[in-house]
């Protein structure tokens, strides 16, 4: 167990370098495996998922090398492996090992994947993608077993624009013969750069970041290095810390432009906003506005990973806000936490309806996932006197040294 120990009070004010995204690493990662040589990835965050996928890879036969921000991924080896159902449950993204080793053997069995307990996460868009493209998948006693001798491209039309079956889906057809054309694809940033660094491998892809993605089957894949993306809900995180404060946070990080849909809420808020080439600054200012109405959505709008740090720096707006999280069916669970320091929330179904209040008075709360947890940590930054977040690993998952980071910015916080 973490114990976070944040005193409430102090302005977080400064630049920061935003680590690589969670996000991004985690299916690019995966994209190694289709590859029969070396990928070489920079800017890879230190935290545990990482390591996590790094150790289901090596199950399959890679070798790799990870330190100072650089993994070396030899995928020469790899044949069909078996991976222990915990160290796929570890991780949600584990599931995209499943579309690359299908690509790369034809085969491969695997335990449902993991990840934070925000809704029920199952994965029969994952299934159903692959099962257009001819593969024969059997769930069984919670195992999926997967066998294709020949994938054969096809049209695949997702019923939501899921991130992780798209991300599936396009590494799986990039092992079909023929051409597949994925509709109502997700947009997200993340998974734009997947197919990025999948075409610098020699992959043939087209509507990369657009919601219809065309691939073209191929047989062979070469080595590639890559500078892995800025992770956006670290930078907005981070952000949402300097806002609750009264401080400034400058992010320093590439493409900054993928916040863009947090923008027009920032100003809304009441702060300034100001970004170039590679930074990103938010600057608060006495207490802020409320919004009254935000509702998450698939990207290009507002994110659903940033529901939570949202909830708790409107918590001491002035005024009422309204946030709808339309993701995920369980992603308010600190609701009931934050009202531990006084916060004034409802919550109705997939709606919270937040009276902000002036001040936070510090407590003891528990993490139940990762978004939630750095929410907390948000909020006990804001919050007068002392608060103690107990946390059983999940905010280290997602963030690098967040103490370190915070300490820097002038946070008042340690952990135990
Ligand atoms: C990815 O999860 C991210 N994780 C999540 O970030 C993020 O919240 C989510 O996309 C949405 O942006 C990674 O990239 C590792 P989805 P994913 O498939 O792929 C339902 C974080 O905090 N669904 O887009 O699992 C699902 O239950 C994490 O960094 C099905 O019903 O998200 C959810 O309600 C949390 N069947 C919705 O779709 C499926 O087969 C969106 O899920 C797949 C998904």
């Amino acid at each position: 167990m973490d114990t976070y120990k944040i005193y409430g009070g102090n302005t977080i004010c400064g630049d920061i370098d935003i680590q690589g995204s969670k996000n991004a690493v985690l299916p690019l990662m995966a994209a190694a495996l289709i590859n029969r040589g070396t990928t070489i990835l920079h800017n890879c965050p230190n935290i545990s998922d990482v390591k996590n996928m790094a150790g289901i890879l090596e199950c399959f036969g890679c070798e790799i090398q990870y330190g100072n921000g650089d993994m070396v991924i030899d995928a020469s080896g790899v044949s069909s492996g078996a991976v222990p159902a915990q160290m796929i449950k570890r991780v949600r993204a584990s599931v995209l090992v499943m579309g690359a080793m299908i690509a790369r053997t034809g085969c491969i069995e695997l335990d449902y994947p993991g990840g934070c307990m925000i809704g029920a996460r199952p994965v029969d868009y994952h299934i159903g993608a692959l099962r257009q493209l001819g593969v024969d998948i059997t769930e069984n006693d919670g195992k999926i077993c997967c066998r294709c001798d020949k994938m054969k491209g096809a049209d695949i039309k997702l019923l939501f624009p899921s991130v992780g079956a798209t991300e599936n889906a396009v590494l799986a057809a990039c092992g079909a013969e023929g051409i597949t054309t994925i509709y109502n694809a997700a947009r997200e940033p993340e998974v734009e750069e997947l197919c990025e660094m999948l075409m610098d491998m020699g992959a043939s892809i087209f509507g990369a970041g657009t919601s219809q993605i065309t691939i073209i089957g191929k047989k062979e894949y070469h080595d590639v290095e890559h500078t892995v993306l800025s992770d956006r809900i670290a930078a907005g995180t981070y952000i949402c810390a300097g806002i609750i404060t009264g401080g400034r946070v400058c992010c320093l990080m590439n493409k900054p432009d993928i916040l863009a849909g947090m923008t027009n809420l920032f100003k809304d808020m009441g702060c300034t906003v100001r970004y170039g080439n590679d930074y990103y600054e938010v600057k608060g200012g006495g207490r802020i506005r409320a919004i009254k109405y935000i509702e998450t959505k698939p990207f290009p709008g507002f994110p659903t990973d940033m529901q939570s740090q949202f909830v708790s720096v409107l918590s001491k707006a002035r005024g009422t806000s309204v946030i709808v999280e339309n993701i995920f069916e369980a992603r308010f669970q600190i609701a009931g936490e934050l009202q531990k320091l006084g916060a004034d929330i409802s919550i109705d179904g997939n709606r919270a309806v937040i009276h902000g209040v002036e001040k936070l008075l510090g407590a003891k709360v528990r993490a139940r996932e990762l978004r939630g947890g750095a929410a907390l940590i948000i909020a006990g930054l804001g919050a007068e006197g002392e608060t103690v977040v107990e946390d059983k690993g999940y905010i280290r998952r997602g963030y690098v040294d967040v103490i370190d980071v915070l300490k820097k910015l002038g946070g008042n916080i340690c952990c135990e």
